[in-house]
């Protein structure tokens, strides 16, 4: 039951399943887990097909979150003993189809979080959002707790899943644990629909065009996180032992605040021509129902969290890595 970790400790051996790993996050979360327990050990699945990056790492199984029978057999059938659920719609897609995405969002939780009670699952992992937060939260250092009151039907379904893990952990004892992840900057794997997604956008723009019209207005602050730092939370807050974790709805979590002419000034330092052009649309209302930072204090005081990446850092790993895929490419 105990196997010998890369980091010289022994840990139990666990069974974890990412539902949703074809996504911006599953595909490094995947990689980064797989890496830790060992690619056997980590079955991805989605709805969609395999990631191309995933392939040849670990097992793979097609699976619909929604459809709790077939999860049910999986979880039994592979020895499942922690869930990553990863698959949700996000911000901006969400206000498209609002009943599409509450229904996605909440029923996958509850499907989850009953199979774990029922099956005794060691851990969940669920992520939240900073779109919990709506306009009446306060816009600078946004603390954990405040006035929450979210405008869009994902932020309302965020908060009201962050409520369900509270209350499996309370009545059941199910040990599920949740960030409110920032925007995500990647390169891996490209975004899923938010509102968020220029800042992924603007550097394949910058790279392929030097220019980018962005679809929030220039002064638009918002937290984002760079993924390395991301994946690295969400695996110290799993591994934390269980009383060091005091928040059981979600915890802040942050990284990094910028605007889009930021974020192009800082572009411009290593591709000096590049051209930024603005025409917000119907997301510039969410972005600007949201705070511009976030206060993560509880986090670094119950776990010891630390973010690495500023805008700087960030960009200057972004492009890079763009580059170096763009030359491995041909
Ligand atoms: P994504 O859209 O990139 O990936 C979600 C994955 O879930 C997709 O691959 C999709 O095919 C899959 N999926 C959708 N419906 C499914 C179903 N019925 N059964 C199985 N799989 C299904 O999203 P992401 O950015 O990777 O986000 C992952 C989680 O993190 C979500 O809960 C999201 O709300 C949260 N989050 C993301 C960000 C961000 O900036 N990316 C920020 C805050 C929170
Ligand atoms: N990046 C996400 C979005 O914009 C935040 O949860 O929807």
């Amino acid at each position: 039951m105990f196997a010998y970790s890369t980091n010289r400790t022994y840990m139990k051996k666990e069974k974890i399943l990412v539902i949703g790993a074809s996504g911006q996050i599953g595909v490094e979360l995947t990689l980064a887990l797989r890496k830790i327990y060992g690619g056997a050990n980590v079955v991805a699945s989605d709805l969609r097909e395999e990631n191309e990056l995933l392939k040849g790492s670990g097992p793979y199984v097609s699976l619909d979150v929604m459809n709790k029978e077939m999860l049910h057999v999986q979880i039994i059938r592979q020895n499942i003993t922690q869930v990553y659920l990863l698959a949700a719609i996000l911000s901006a897609t969400g206000e498209k189809n609002p009943p599409l995405a509450w229904n996605l969002n909440m029923q996958s939780l509850l499907n989850v979080l009953d199979i774990a009670k029922e099956e005794k699952l060691t851990k969940v992992y669920w992520p939240s959002s900073i779109a919990v937060f709506g306009p009446t939260s306060p816009k600078n250092e946004c603390p954990q707790y405040t006035i929450i009151e979210p405008t869009t039907v994902y932020g309302i379904s965020k908060y009201a899943g962050e409520f369900w893990c509270n209350y499996y952990y309370q009545r059941y004892g199910v040990d599920v644990r949740s960030l409110r992840y920032p925007g995500l900057i990647s390169y891996k794997s490209s975004p899923g629909g938010g509102t968020t997604d220029y800042a992924v956008e603007i550097f394949h723009a910058a790279k392929e065009k030097q220019k980018y019209t962005s679809f929030l207005r220039e002064d638009t602050h918002l937290p984002m996180m760079y993924m390395p730092d991301a994946i690295r939370a969400t695996i110290e807050l799993m591994e934390a032992p269980a009383e060091k974790i005091k928040v059981r709805t979600s915890y802040n979590l942050s990284g990094m605040s910028f605007s889009p002419i930021e974020i192009g000034d800082e572009i411009r330092k290593h591709i000096p021509g590049f051209q930024l052009d603005v025409k917000p649309d119907y997301r510039q209302q969410i972005a600007d129902s949201w705070p511009k930072s976030i206060d993560d204090s509880k986090a670094s005081e119950d776990w010891g969290w630390k973010p690495e990446f500023d805008l700087a850092k960030m960009t200057a790993d972004m492009l890079m890595n763009l580059n170096a895929s763009a030359g491995s490419e041909g």
